[in-house]
């Protein structure tokens, strides 16, 4: 069961942290290991990888690495937290790489307890750590017609969210939304079917599972502690697979390094220079990859991956 998760761009991803074999690293999102064992074939003795993850089920996972392999911790928490981390093992500033791939793994969206997934009885959760938030039943169940539309049209970029938002909160009335699948028919039954490869209730669920997770939020608080945490030349490696995750760490990577030109005669104090030069131009922007057409052949998951990568600059 604890190797169903194919990782995606996984030789990819390790080529773009450029692996010092006595380096520090961290693996932001754990999941099910693939990436994290590739990290850890890499370093010798003095090396450390730390994993984080905040589902329970990658934290087991996590604990039997680190039991047997002292290079490895595992940190059972949100990315976002990253920073207190990491400043309580006084290590600001030395990370060599940071790896992010992004999203749930296929043993989140597999078990069908977790309400992941369309195509799957079960009840209606959603919560990456189910002792955290609410669930995505109990907030349907709450939620204004306007919080849900909104939701569908800001995190999902759905069309119909006005006449789904609509259809769930009619259906309610007589029913709680506590199932996947009826979650699932309700949308289907009540939209036009305009993608022959998509299914109807794809960004609805997308949707709701990012505002449930507080999903962007993380990511955007992430990538700016990166910046401090980083070494000079480390790594920051992230694997998106919506366009809303693409656009976070896109405009995040180009607004951190470009150029900056500042007019010759302004009046302005070394400082200020430096503190425009500081925040402008912190990092290299390395570029984007995607998958290989094998890859996705092999592993359906992988067609919506982008990598971006960038390096920190020596200031
Ligand atoms: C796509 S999977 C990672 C798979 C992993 N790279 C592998 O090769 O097995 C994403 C993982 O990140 C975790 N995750 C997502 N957002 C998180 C966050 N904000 N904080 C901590 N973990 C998060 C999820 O629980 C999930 O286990």
């Amino acid at each position: 069961m604890y190797n169903e998760h194919d990782s995606v761009l996984l030789n990819e991803s390790i080529q773009a942290l450029n692996i010092k074999s006595t380096g520090i690293y961290i693996d932001g999102t754990f999941g099910a290991g693939g990436h994290s064992k590739l990290i850890l074939s890499k370093l010798t003795r003095s090396g450390h990888l730390f994993g984080m993850d905040r589902d329970w089920l990658s934290i087991k996972i996590g604990k039997n690495i680190a039991e047997q392999d002292k290079r490895f911790t595992i940190i059972h928490s949100e990315f976002s937290k990253i920073y207190q981390h990491i400043k309580h093992m006084g290590l600001i500033g030395v990370i060599d790489g940071i790896l992010l791939d992004l999203g749930i793994s296929a043993l989140q969206l597999n078990d069908s307890s977790r309400g992941f997934s369309f195509m799957r009885d079960g009840l209606l959760d959603m919560r990456m750590d189910i002792n955290t938030g609410i669930s995505a039943a109990k907030w349907l169940a709450k939620a204004s017609q306007k919080e849900i539309s909104t939701v569908l049209k800001m995190f999902g970029e759905e069309r119909f969210a006005n006449n789904i938002s609509k259809v769930i909160v009619k259906y309610r009335t007589h029913k709680p939304i506590v199932n996947s699948v009826v979650l699932s028919k309700l949308i289907c039954d009540n939209i036009p079917h305009y993608s022959a490869h998509k299914h109807p209730a794809t960004k609805s669920f997308l949707a709701i599972r990012i505002y449930i997770n507080n999903e962007l939020e993380e990511i955007m608080k992430i990538l700016n502690d990166a910046l401090n945490i980083l070494s000079p030349k480390g790594r920051l490696v992230v694997i998106s697979f919506n366009s809303l995750e693409d656009r976070l760490v896109k405009h995040f990577i180009r607004k951190h390094s470009s150029e900056v030109s500042i007019p010759h005669k302004l009046p302005l104090t070394q400082c200020q220079i430096l503190n425009i030069f500081y925040n402008k131009h912190q990092l290299k922007n390395m570029g984007k990859l995607i998958p290989k057409k094998q890859e996705i052949k092999n592993n359906i998951r992988a067609r919506s991956a982008i990598l971006r990568y960038a390096e920190k600059l020596i200031l």
